[in-house]
C-alpha cells in the first residue's frame, strides 16, 4: 500500500487508531450531505476502518493526514483494468475546508492514477449543488463531461451527477 506526501498533506493507509478522528467527520451531516453514505454511527466508522485496512482489489484508499491529524479520505478505484479506467472521490472534516487541502488531494491521487496505477482515464462525480467540489475537480483540472440524470438515490431522493475526467 502507498504513501503519498504534498506540501502539507500525508495521504497513508487507514489505522485502527483512526476510528475517532474519521468519526468526526463521517457521523456529520454537513460532511456527508451529498455523499451516498452517513451519518455514520460508530459501528459504521469502526466497520469502513477495519475494512480500509484491506481493500478490494483496485481500490486505492488514503487517510488524509495534516499536520499530525486525520482529516479526511480520499479513494482512488480502478473501475475498469482493461480500458485503464478509473474514478475517485473525496471527504473532508468541516475544520479542514477552505484552505485548499482537498485540491492538493485530489491532485496527488491523480498523478498517483497516471503515474503509479497505470490508468489512463480518471473520472470523478459530483453533485450539482455541491460548489466546492466542482471547484476541486475544476482546480485539479478534470474537465465537464456532462449530467447523469438519477445516477445516486441519497437518503430517499434520486440525485443527478456532474461528470468530470482527465485522461492522461
Ligand atoms: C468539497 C470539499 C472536498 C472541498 O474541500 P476544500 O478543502 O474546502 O476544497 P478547496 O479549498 O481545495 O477548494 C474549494 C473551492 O471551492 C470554493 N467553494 C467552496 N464552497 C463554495 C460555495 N458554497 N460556493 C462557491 N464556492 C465554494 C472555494 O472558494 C474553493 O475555490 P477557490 O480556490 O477558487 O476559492 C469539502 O467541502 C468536503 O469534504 N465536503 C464534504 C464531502 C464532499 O462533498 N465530498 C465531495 C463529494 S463529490
Amino acid at each position: 500500500m502507498s504513501e503519498l506526501t504534498t506540501a502539507r498533506l500525508l495521504l497513508r493507509p487507514f489505522e485502527p487508531g483512526d476510528v475517532t478522528a474519521v468519526h468526526a467527520y463521517a457521523s456529520d451531516p454537513e460532511v456527508v450531505r451529498y455523499m451516498d453514505w452517513g451519518p455514520n454511527t460508530l459501528a459504521e466508522t469502526e466497520a469502513f476502518v477495519a475494512d480500509a485496512a484491506d481493500p478490494a482489489e483496485g481500490v486505492h484508499l488514503f487517510a488524509v493526514e495534516h499536520e499530525g491529524h486525520v482529516v479526511g479520505a480520499v479513494e482512488l478505484r480502478v473501475t475498469n483494468h482493461i480500458h485503464a479506467r478509473g474514478e475517485f472521490g473525496y471527504a473532508l472534516a468541516r475544520s479542514a475546508w477552505g484552505r485548499g487541502l482537498a485540491t492538493e488531494a485530489a491532485a496527488a491521487v491523480l498523478a498517483f492514477a497516471f503515474d503509479r496505477a497505470g490508468l489512463h482515464r480518471v473520472a470523478a462525480t459530483c453533485d450539482p449543488a455541491n460548489t466546492g467540489s466542482r471547484r476541486v475537480l475544476e482546480k485539479t483540472g478534470l474537465t465537464y463531461e456532462g449530467r447523469l440524470k438519477d445516477y445516486l438515490h441519497i437518503r430517499g431522493q434520486w440525485r443527478d451527477r456532474l461528470l468530470y475526467a482527465a485522461t492522461r
